[in-house]
């Protein structure tokens, strides 16, 4: 209904209206078309050549403004230009703007970057972060391709020459991923002798490369290949005791080699800068984790896996842990315990996601730092530890360097 009201009034508002052409295409993430149900991207109506035409005809018929409304997946507000640069389609693959299409395979490669990136200091202003498909299924596990396009998986170098991935992170701008303390630092790393090397983003699928999945409709559609980016600076909280019991600031960045383009599949997630989420204290709100449940001890999944937790009261967190002795402060949130797997399913290192509405959009912040769980993992009433990103935006903003 909204939408259907809102593409009325755009109607009205465009019959007159001289479009701005876009800049840089810019995608609000994947949908699914409402007559054919095809696959498609939610993006600027001036980007969608063949909805867009439909403006300029003086005469529609009722059949192509039932089309226009049909197809609005959003609004962009975070653009200051006129309702018509505002409005957003779900425009088919194939009917937009130069899709790339994979020599080998056909299938459709969407490995178009949506702008060059920013320096590393600069933080994605909203819109262009947290952000990911229209169509997104809310419960089970099962990520699909484009889900959480900010996990990042950490890839470490071991003593036997052999890799392998035992931490998460989250990407945050085009130059920075948000990772735990003890994902640097920590006496079972110094132990092994294991050594991070790179950090890898875009992964779905461990087993596979590129990732690809397959549709009702038969047609294949794949990821661009992951990519492994080496890790130029690594940033732990200076206030971070390793092996501490109480895990305190156990929070760090880590400074890639190269600025990193934004793609479908690769995006930042929202820093919790602006008062409202950085001093909300979440308690009873859902969040969502994904990972690839990886941990010092190896990984569970290869395709990347979610489960929605919800946050403690905190005084309850810390009655709970405090019977061993370990003290909770404001600068931790605790989330989960009530499912026999929630806490395995993410990454030691990785995300704690809060959802928001802005605008018309679900928009994803960094609540957490995955710091410690139970053991064993997903003990029923305990729940996992995450650092309170809130407490530490300030300490981001200063670490970041152009
Ligand atoms: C619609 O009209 C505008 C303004 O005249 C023009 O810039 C744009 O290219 C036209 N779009 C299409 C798809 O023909
Ligand atoms: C939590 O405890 C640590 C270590 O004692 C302290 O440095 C930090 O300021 C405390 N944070 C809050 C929010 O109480």
């Amino acid at each position: 209904m909204m939408a259907v009201l809102m593409l009325q009034l755009l109607w009205i508002a465009s019959m007159g209206a001289i479009g701005i052409a876009a800049a840089a295409q810019f995608s609000y993430g994947n949908c699914e078309t409402k007559v054919n149900k095809e696959r498609g991207l939610c993006i600027h109506i001036r980007d969608c050549p063949f909805l867009d035409e439909i403006l300029n005809i003086t005469k529609t018929t009722p059949e192509q403004r039932q089309l226009l409304s049909d197809s609005q997946c959003g609004l962009d507000n975070t653009r200051q230009s006129g309702l018509v640069q505002r409005i957003l389609v779900c425009c088919p693959d194939g009917k937009r703007v130069s899709p790339g299409t994979d020599k080998a395979t056909g299938a459709v490669v969407e490995n178009r970057s949506e702008d060059d990136p920013e320096p590393g200091n600069v933080l994605p202003s909203i819109g262009k972060c947290g952000i990911m498909f229209a169509n997104r299924i809310i419960g089970g596990t099962k990520t699909q391709l484009f889900e959480f396009p900010w996990m990042a998986l950490l890839k470490y170098k071991k003593p036997s020459n052999d890799f392998g991935f035992n931490c998460g992170g989250a990407l945050i701008n085009s130059r920075y991923v948000l990772t735990a303390g003890h994902c640097l630092a920590s006496s079972k790393l110094e132990k092994s002798g294991w050594e991070l090397h790179s950090v890898r983003l875009g992964e779905w699928d461990t087993s596979t490369a590129p990732d690809c999945v397959t549709e009702l409709s038969k047609k294949q559609t794949c990821a661009p290949m992951h990519i492994d980016i080496e890790v130029e600076k690594r940033i732990v909280h200076e206030l971070y005791v390793a092996n501490s019991i109480d895990q305190m600031h156990d929070i760090a960045l880590l400074r890639l080699k190269e600025l990193v383009s934004f793609t479908e599949y690769v995006k930042p997630i929202c820093l919790p800068v602006g008062d409202a989420v950085r001093n909300n204290n979440f308690e009873d709100y859902a969040m969502d984790v994904a990972g690839w449940g990886v941990t010092e001890d190896g990984n569970p999944s290869t395709t990347k896996l979610k489960i929605t937790v919800e946050v403690w009261n905190h005084k309850k967190c810390q009655d709970k842990y405090r019977v061993y002795q370990m003290h909770l402060n404001g600068s931790q949130l605790c989330a989960g315990g009530k499912n026999q797997i929630d806490t395995c399913q993410g990454d030691s290192g990785g995300p704690l996601m809060v959802p928001t509405n802005v605008g018309q959009h679900e928009v994803f912040f960094v609540a957490g730092v995955t710091s410690y769980g139970p053991v064993p993992c997903g003990l029923q009433g305990w729940p996992g530890v995450y650092t309170r990103v809130g407490n530490f935006v300030d300490w981001v903003i200063n670490k970041l360097e152009a």
